[in-house]
């Protein structure tokens, strides 16, 4: 498809007050721009202007370079968001273009596609999301009307335009419009929209930039394996459970696998080495130590770095203890020592192998940590 995206990125972010363009605030380690040209990457179009902040354009070129595979043309901002949309528009070769805020910079992929193929049956297309809150029309602190939510939309971006269509809007503008959409409609172009994403919300205030922070922060997934044969004596304690039937599994610690799993899977989201290198044989202290504790203490470790967990899952491989009829059990247990939620799930190996005939407890667990800021 012959389409161009310009991403405007000039803004000063007044309103969400960082001191630096919005644009260059970051979520999760990743700008504002940067998260925009993940998206913009994937839908790979056939050319891309990025607008930047005049003061800054160095750094804006250096960060597209480093983000986006293809070629790629820089425009100075203008003094309103208008005035950088025509900047970028004045670069398009393309037939078709669309017009993206690096505001809105967690738009997927998708969308861009979603509103591009639009374009084949219409002259201008926006992505549109519905009203959810009940909504009055005021007159200084008097509500006047109350509105019908039903017609209403809000309005997103990629926004998409035939370029010449755009190019000439743009040059009799015959006022400043908050979006590209508007001064088409001033000048009686019929819009047509399509599903928006609420995941494309704008960022425009600090609270924006919590909420992003919060629902974006960076993901790191960890895998951890562990596994103990049984010994003649003592009491099994499995998932921080104790399994009275069971003789205790053997090892420098309390051989709790599905605990020590966890504690793999945790110290390697964090990339922090794994159970041996953090609580091993020279840590005398660990020895006899419970699964409890180790998790407490790696849980200290990866918060430290900044992590927070959002999920762990494990699966446990043994003929015995059957894992199912205590499986809420275990859940509710190592969901509360772990502090977010676990899943346990079992299997068996076939009679295959050494954890066939009972011989010991092996374990697997994945973990999802999250890092804010
Ligand atoms: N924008 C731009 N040039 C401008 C003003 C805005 O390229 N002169 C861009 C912003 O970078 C943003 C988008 O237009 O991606 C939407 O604008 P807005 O959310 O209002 O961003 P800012 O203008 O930066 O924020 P504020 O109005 O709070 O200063
Ligand atoms: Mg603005």
């Amino acid at each position: 498809m012959n389409v161009a995206v310009v991403l405007v990125a000039a803004g000063n972010g007044e309103r969400l007050g960082a001191g630096i363009p919005k644009a260059l605030v970051e979520v999760g380690g990743k700008s504002l721009l940067e998260h925009a040209l993940a998206a913009i990457q994937i839908f790979n179009p056939a050319q891309l202007v990025v607008v930047a902040h005049e003061d800054h354009i160095p750094e804006f070129e250096m960060q597209v370079r480093a983000n986006y595979a293809g070629e790629f043309s820089i425009a100075p901002g203008g003094t309103s968001r208008q005035g950088s949309v025509a900047n970028g528009v004045a670069l398009v070769t393309q037939e078709l273009v669309l017009i993206h805020d690096a505001a809105r910079c967690f738009a997927t992929a998708a969308l861009f596609t979603s509103v591009a193929e639009a374009l084949s049956h219409a002259d201008v297309v926006i992505p549109v999301v519905p009203v959810s809150d009940t909504v009055k029309r005021v007159s200084g602190s008097t509500i006047v009307a109350s509105e019908d939510r039903n017609t209403l939309r809000l309005s997103q971006t990629p926004q998409g335009f035939k370029t010449s269509a755009l190019r000439s809007a743009l040059a009799n503008a015959s006022a400043d419009f908050t979006d590209d959409a508007a001064l088409m409609q001033s000048l009686g172009f019929a819009i047509e929209s399509v599903p928006g994403e609420a995941g494309a919300f704008k960022l425009t205030t600090g609270s924006d930039l919590d909420r992003a922070r919060q629902d974006f922060g960076t993901r790191a997934t960890g895998i951890g394996t562990d596994a103990h044969k049984f010994s003649d004596s003592g009491e099994l304690v499995l998932g921080c459970l104790n399994w009275p039937e069971l003789p205790k599994l053997e090892g420098h610690s309390d051989g709790d696998s599905i605990a020590h799993a966890i504690v793999d899977a945790l110290l390697s989201a964090a990339g922090l080495g794994d159970i041996g290198s953090n609580f091993g044989v020279d840590r005398p202290e660990f020895a006899g130590a419970s699964g409890e504790v180790f998790i407490a203490e790696t849980l200290k470790l990866i918060a430290a770095k900044g992590f927070a967990v959002e999920n762990v899952a494990v699966q446990v491989v043994a003929d015995k203890p059957k894992i199912g009829p205590r499986r809420a059990e275990l859940e509710t247990r190592l969901s509360q020592v772990v502090g977010a939620r676990v899943s346990v799930g079992a299997t068996t190996t076939d009679g295959l192998g050494f954890l066939a005939d009972s011989k010991g407890v092996a374990a697997v667990a994945t973990a999802l940590l999250k890092v804010l800021g």
